[in-house]
């Protein structure tokens, strides 16, 4: 089931970061080989918490060189897209539980030249997205429910990936399938067996005494070399 033509890649979320040294955490992790940095936007409303805005990313945007993957929590999403690639996303994800424009605010996103995705959380039956895969360039898969970091990592969402793969590959799409909540050494390699190739690691790297050492762990286990 894995995906040998597709990089693996390791996006660390800024929601468990230090945020008295973001700058310097952010080059360490990048230098370590992380190639996406994930910005989780929470209104207070879609999810039962706050996080950060527009004017955060826009700051990090002159001082990082990551590809910016923003997942946007926030009802309603239509409403900030421009704001975020203004503030200089790559990427940005929208809920599908959170709108009911899905598909033209994923065809919207496109327009602007940045890539699209579709996240579903844990309860949302993948079928739900099926007719918005030609318009994604990524799928993120809850693997916790959304809202806050540091909780565990649901082992029944990797048959999720596997449907999701199965689906891709017979409609022959070109997809990135990234996975969101929990994820360290411990599951890094049963995702990607699943499908995954984009992993998000909050707490298991900015929780570790050495962040670098905790992205190459999560990477090299990823790519079953640890
Ligand atoms: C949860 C967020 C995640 C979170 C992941 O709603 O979408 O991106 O930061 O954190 P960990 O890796 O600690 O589960
Ligand atoms: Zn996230």
């Amino acid at each position: 089931m894995s995906n040998p033509q597709k990089k693996i890649i390791l996006a660390p979320s800024l929601l468990a970061c230090d945020f008295s040294n973001i700058r310097s955490q952010l080059s360490v992790l990048h230098e370590a080989g992380a190639e996406y940095l994930h910005l989780d936007i929470m209104d207070g409303i879609f999810v039962p918490n706050i996080s950060f805005g527009q004017p955060l990313v826009k700051s990090l945007r002159n001082s990082c060189d990551m590809i910016f993957d923003v997942h946007l929590m926030i009802t309603k999403p239509e409403r900030y897209i421009d704001d975020f690639i203004t503030a200089g996303a790559d990427i940005i994800t929208i809920h599908a539980e959170a709108t009911d424009k899905c598909l033209s605010v994923l065809k919207y996103i496109r327009s602007k030249g940045i890539k699209s995705a579709v996240s579903v959380k844990p309860k949302t039956p993948i079928t739900e997205i099926y007719s918005l895969l030609d318009y994604c360039d990524m799928v993120l898969i809850m693997s916790v429910e959304p809202g806050f970091g540091g909780q565990s990592f649901m082992p029944e969402m990797l048959e999720k990936v596997k449907e999701l793969k199965k689906q891709i590959d017979n409609r022959n799409l070109d997809i990135d399938i990234e996975i969101d909540g929990g994820i360290d050494i411990t599951n890094a390699a049963l995702c990607v067996s699943a499908g995954v190739n984009v992993l998000v690691a909050g707490s298991s790297i900015f929780g570790k005494p050495d962040i670098a050492v905790a992205a190459r762990d999560i990477l090299e286990s990823a790519k079953g070399v640890l």
